[in-house]
């Protein structure tokens, strides 16, 4: 099997392309490097470095190439962010999915994976958060993914091509303490609880404790870069039994406040943290149910502790405190 991983130099791209290394698939990488970094691409992989709104660039990949899937990664992806620059993520976001569908179609790619978000329940209902939750995205990233989501439920109804969206709650850990999460600037929670206790930064701050949660600050679920890359590996292999739709998320939430104490304790360091005021488009509470992916393909998350994501990514955070960058 050939696949087309988009993205694949970022953080949960880069995950996914080594896993996929690891379970022998042959992989080619396309990515701008905006967000991504060389560094991060396994070795085996065929790198290109390109961007999906180039759409001569696109179609000369995928006809010249003989793919079997497609993993669309590429993604700007903040929640805070869309909410200040919409069209960035309403317009790029969108074009970019659409170019690579388009592609897709015309040249026969029929196995498409979508790399999804629990950004699409601003407000949910029921918590932990199944497949039956009504879709009201939380901000224009959200939302830019529930179009994309849209394209490919019609791609299926019409017969052009298989998919699997996956909704993922908090991406969270490192494959290794020389593959791990790298943002430039970092605004994840995780790596500003490590970073501040690293010294890196002298203190953080805690987005708002006013939600209506147990301690008031949001609650998350967090899930791992390897289970997330492993439940990608199933939903390919399942798709020719047809499109599927999945929440994915360890199924526990903790507060902004809990992951502060647990990285107290993982790391032995004192993290200095302050509470300021809430941040725009940030819903106070999204846990996944995942009983539809592990009934339906037997997924079950190997890291479904807060310790033991903190712990890799803890690793990861102290072998390369400047990310990529070896300086
Ligand atoms: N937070 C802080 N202080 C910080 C950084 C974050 O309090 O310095 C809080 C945020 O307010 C939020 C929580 O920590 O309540 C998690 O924030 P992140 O920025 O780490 O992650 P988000 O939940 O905003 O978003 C992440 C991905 C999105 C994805 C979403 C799905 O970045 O792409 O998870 O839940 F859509």
């Amino acid at each position: 099997m050939h696949a087309f991983v988009t993205g694949g130099a970022g953080y949960i791209g880069s995950a996914m392309v080594h896993t996929l290394v690891q379970h022998e698939y042959e992989v080619t990488v396309l990515d701008n490097l905006s967000q991504g970094h060389r560094a991060a691409v396994h070795p085996d992989a065929t790198f290109i470095e390109g961007d999906l709104r180039d759409r001569d660039l696109v179609d000369t990949v995928l006809r010249e190439r003989d793919l079997d899937a497609i993993m669309h990664f590429a993604s700007k992806s903040l929640v805070g962010e869309s909410m200040e620059d919409p069209m960035l993520y309403l317009d790029q976001n969108v074009r970019c999915g659409v170019n690579l569908m388009h592609s897709a179609v015309e040249h026969g790619v029929d196995r498409f994976i979508l790399s999804s978000t629990a950004n699409l329940f601003g407000t949910p209902e029921e918590i932990p958060i199944d497949e039956d939750e009504r879709v009201d995205p939380g901000s224009p990233y959200g939302e830019s993914k529930r179009i994309l989501e849209r394209m490919l439920h019609w791609l299926d109804e019409l017969d052009r091509l298989r998919f699997a969206t996956l909704r993922y709650f908090n991406a969270a850990g490192a494959v290794s303490p020389d593959l791990g999460e790298d943002h430039d600037p970092e605004t994840h929670l995780i790596p500003i609880v490590l970073e501040v206790a690293q010294g890196i930064r002298e203190k953080m701050e805690i987005y708002g404790n006013d939600y209506d949660t147990p301690d008031g600050t949001c609650v998350r679920d967090f899930v791992h870069v390897k289970d997330l890359a492993q439940a990608h590996i199933r939903a390919l292999e399942a798709l020719d039994n047809g499109s599927r739709v999945y929440n994915l998320g360890n199924g526990d939430g903790y507060s902004v406040r809990e992951v502060i104490d647990t990285a107290r304790d993982v790391t032995g360091c004192e993290i200095s943290a302050e509470v300021g005021p809430p941040r725009p488009g940030d819903p106070a509470t999204l846990v996944a149910s995942s009983a539809k992916i592990r009934e339906e393909l037997g997924w079950s998350p190997e890291y479904d502790t807060l310790e033991a994501i903190l712990s890799s990514a803890w690793a990861w955070h102290q072998k390369h405190p400047n990310g990529y960058d070896e300086v």
